[in-house]
């Protein structure tokens, strides 16, 4: 599969809410950009050793320009720093996708609940929604006001269906009043920092829950051991050892494969799998996806048993 892959040029800056800058991003030819879907995101390449995964929060129906928003995290490894002191306007930035891992799937009914920046899938999920006719309703927190983007563009939806509750004014979250009643048909759609996601698994009626997480999940690995791997498509086969991941095993072999996180977050990664069962350390496959065993994240999961065979 190509990838869509290219130097685009930052067309406006703008402050979104506090610590929040939105960028918007054209081809410096004026060419058509690809199509998208709510919930895709993009790999931006800010260096050699530097790239992030950022969603798209404009409109898919503009194929001319792209927005994304991203929250300065004075803790963070470096890449929300140098999107807000490196990146200006007129600035060129290699960027490659859309991916979409959280799609909004068809429903007649929605509950969408966002925290801080996690707004950024959502919003344009919204949109989609409001177009397909479907009911929905968003909960949004945040620490506080100004530090919560795109309540100005939220505040066009009318009937009460955007709940904007920063912490500060109203605590956490109410999630059982989104939760706790879900009628039938209803999907929910739930980005945000990870306690906010881990409370929304907890209380959420299975099968209707999609998530996204800019985090690793907090989870308890097994104990690394070694496997074999055998790459169908090029005919070899590497020995993973404790460790390396499945990742670097492979591109030590010189085999090509695509990759951005590196942490199990952005599907960047995802590989089919041919034959063994992956043992699943991912936080971007459903729970029913992990179990059906079909695809994995090289860069963190690897191999219960002794021997996987991936389409590579
Ligand atoms: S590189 Fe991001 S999930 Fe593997």
């Amino acid at each position: 599969m190509t990838v869509y892959e290219a130097e685009l040029v930052v067309d406006r800056r703008e402050f979104a809410a506090d610590g929040v800058l939105a960028l918007t991003l054209r081809h410096p030819l004026g060419d058509e950009l690809p199509a998208w879907e709510p919930g895709a995101h993009l790999d931006v390449v800010l260096g050699p050793e530097l790239e992030r995964q950022y969603s798209l929060c404009g409109d898919p129906a503009d194929r001319n320009a792209w927005r994304i928003a991203v929250l300065r995290e004075p803790d963070g490894r470096g890449g929300s720093a140098h999107v807000h002191e490196q990146l200006g306007q007129g600035d060129k930035v290699r960027v490659r996708g859309p991916r979409n891992h959280f799609a909004l799937r068809p429903a007649p009914r929605y509950r969408f609940i966002a925290g801080g920046i996690g707004i950024t899938p959502i919003l344009p999920m919204l949109a989609a929604a409001e177009a397909a006719g479907a009911e929905w309703t968003l909960l949004y927190g945040g620490r506080t006001r100004r530090s919560m983007a795109f309540t100005e563009e939220l505040s066009r939806y009318g009937g009460g269906r955007v709940t904007v509750a920063p912490q500060d004014e109203t605590g956490l979250l109410d999630l059982a009043s989104v939760l706790d009643d879900v009628p039938e048909g209803t999907l929910v759609y739930c980005c945000g920092p990870g306690p906010l996601l881990d409370a929304v698994e907890a209380r959420c009626p299975a099968g209707l829950l999609h998530t996204e997480r800019f985090a690793p999940k907090e989870q308890e690995d097994g104990e690394n051991t070694e496997f074999e791997v055998e790459l169908a498509q090029s005919g070899k086969t590497v020995t993973v050892s404790p460790d390396v991941s499945v990742l670097d095993a492979v591109r030590a072999a010189g085999v090509e494969v695509l990759f951005s996180c590196t942490e199990g977050t952005c599907g960047t990664c995802e590989t089919d799998v041919l034959d063994g069962t992956p043992e699943h350390r991912d936080s971007v496959l459903t729970a029913e996806e992990q179990e059906s065993g079909e695809t994995m994240m090289i860069c963190v999961s690897r191999c219960r048993g002794k021997r996987l065979v991936l389409d590579l």
